[in-house]
């Protein structure tokens, strides 16, 4: 039995991380800002990726460190670069023999600033001297309803038009990274895994509507700039890729 340590564990792939660690029966130990709510078989360690504070103390014992932290907007982004770089430094210092990073599908074929900064993540990670593995990940079902929530309430349930995704559950996400970490080597190319199935975003809206009854009209739209056009390329998918298990309809009906 190892013991990992999950940077970002309280957030919406790093929970599902910890519970497929759980169920394997490894020693846990959760990294993150903010106290987590207590779970018996999860320990907690606070510490901040950006400024280094309580990275020393998070890593000792550990083994293994799984990063799914995130930094959503411009002012936390540094969380990519210098947090990386910090996490990773601990790490090597700690002696943990492997460390493995949650990152997206194509995300160095995007020109817009959160995919750059990831991207920049993924360089931190080729280039540290812990063994790395990076796992791209196409949107997680929590996505397009992330996009659609926000407006619905204004009576605008938005569909971009041209634009599909594949979307996955985390618990499949997170079976990939727990793999990962297992595996007893690491490639400098990236484990891909993508949803079981590709959908319009009209056909999401639709469906997440009828679920939720939220308030709103789907209305086509275009979607401007970097991130509508990669849409529109397909970039976002991997068609012959179906590591996932759980469907959108599914993981709708089970909210
Ligand atoms: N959303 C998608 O569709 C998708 C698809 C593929 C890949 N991804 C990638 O998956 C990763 C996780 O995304 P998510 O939506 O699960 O994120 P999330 O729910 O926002 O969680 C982010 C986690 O990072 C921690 N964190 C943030 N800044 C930190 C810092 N400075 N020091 C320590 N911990 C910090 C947060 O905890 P505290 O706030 O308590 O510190 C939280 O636990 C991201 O890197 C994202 O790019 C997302």
């Amino acid at each position: 039995m190892a013991t990992y340590l999950v940077a970002g564990g309280t957030g919406v792939a790093g929970r599902s991380v910890v519970a497929e660690l759980v169920r394997r029966g490894q020693t846990v130990r959760v990294l993150s800002r903010h106290a987590a709510t207590p779970a018996a078989e999860v320990e907690h360690a606070a510490g901040d990726l950006i400024t280094g504070d309580g990275l020393a103390d998070a890593m000792d014992g550990v083994d293994v460190v799984v990063d799914t932290t995130d930094g959503k907007t411009r002012a936390t982004r540094a969380v990519f670069t210098t947090g990386a770089a910090n996490l990773l430094s601990a790490a090597r210092d700690a002696g943990v023999s492997r460390a493995v990073l949650l990152s997206i599908v194509n995300v160095d074929r995007g020109t817009f600033g959160y995919y750059r900064a990831k991207t920049a993540q993924e360089r931190v990670y080729a280039e540290a001297s812990v063994p790395t593995q990076v796992v791209r990940a196409t949107q997680f079902h929590e996505f397009v309803p992330m996009l659609c929530a926000p407006t619905s309430k204004l009576g605008l349930i938005p569909a971009f038009t041209g634009t599909r995704f594949q979307s996955i559950d985390t618990s499949d996400v997170a079976r990939a990274l727990v793999d990962a970490a297992h595996e007893g080597t690491v490639s400098p190319d990236p484990i891909v895994v993508g949803g079981p199935q590709v959908l319009t975003m009209r056909e999401m809206a639709a469906a997440w509507k009828a679920s939720t009854a939220a308030r709103g009209r789907v209305t086509s739209l275009r979607m401007p700039g970097g991130m509508g056009a990669f849409w529109r390329n397909g970039w976002n998918l991997v068609p012959d890729n179906h590591f996932g298990t759980v469907t959108f309809d599914q993981w709708l009906a089970g909210r």
